[in-house]
């Protein structure tokens, strides 16, 4: 898929492509800020990678035809990240999972669904992909309407699954059939 423009509600442009070495440092500071955003990420903020370890999976990454990781950007401004991963083994290789974030100051200008508009594009444009699985906390409200919003319907729960400032939460699994 090639770099792609969205028009959002307010009027501005998103430009969506794949993330590349050079972004690494960008990446990671923006990883580390919007995990301090929200509670329904797993990135809690902290930054696990060095900046070397985040240009080496960039570069990789970039090499995948049936995933990899991707930016989305407002007038330069990287306003959102999504990563599609893939597996290897030939009998699950037709599986990818998605997860993705918006900075909070950007929600609801419809940069989430330009990042499924994009991200199912992608794989049914691989030919090989099948199915697009993602875990969401059970009381994500707004990202669950998003997601059924393009077709993701829920298809497990795992209970308890994520432990957030001294709380479980259960987690969804919902799946979309390219
Ligand atoms: C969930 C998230 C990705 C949505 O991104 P977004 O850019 O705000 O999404 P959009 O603006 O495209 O809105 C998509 C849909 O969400 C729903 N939505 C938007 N604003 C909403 C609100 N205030 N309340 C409830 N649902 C809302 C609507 O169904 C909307 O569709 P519509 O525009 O056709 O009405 C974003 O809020 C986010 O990153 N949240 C924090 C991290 C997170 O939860 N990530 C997902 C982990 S699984």
């Amino acid at each position: 898929m090639p770099q792609t423009d969205y028009v959002l509600k307010d009027g501005r442009t998103l430009v969506i492509s794949r993330a590349k070495k050079e972004d690494a440092a960008e990446m990671l500071a923006f990883l580390s800020f919007v995990g301090k955003e929200t509670d329904f990420l797993l990135n809690d903020g902290t930054i696990r990678l060095t900046l070397e370890q985040e240009e080496a999976f960039l570069e990789q990454s970039a090499q995948n035809p049936l995933g990899g990781i991707f930016t989305g950007r407002i007038e330069g401004e990287l306003v959102c990240s999504f990563g599609l991963t893939s597996q290897s083994r030939d009998r699950v290789k037709h599986n990818v999972t998605i997860g993705l974030t918006v900075l909070k100051k950007c929600w609801g200008l419809g940069i989430g669904s330009a990042i499924f508009q994009y991200a199912l594009a992608f794989a049914r444009e691989t030919g090989v992909l099948k199915n697009m699985w993602l875990d969401v906390r059970a009381d994500n409200e707004r990202a669950i309407a998003l997601y059924q919003k393009f077709g993701f319907a829920q298809i497990g729960r795992r209970k308890n699954a994520l432990f957030v400032n001294g709380i479980y939460y259960d987690e969804i699994l919902m799946e979309v059939e390219l």
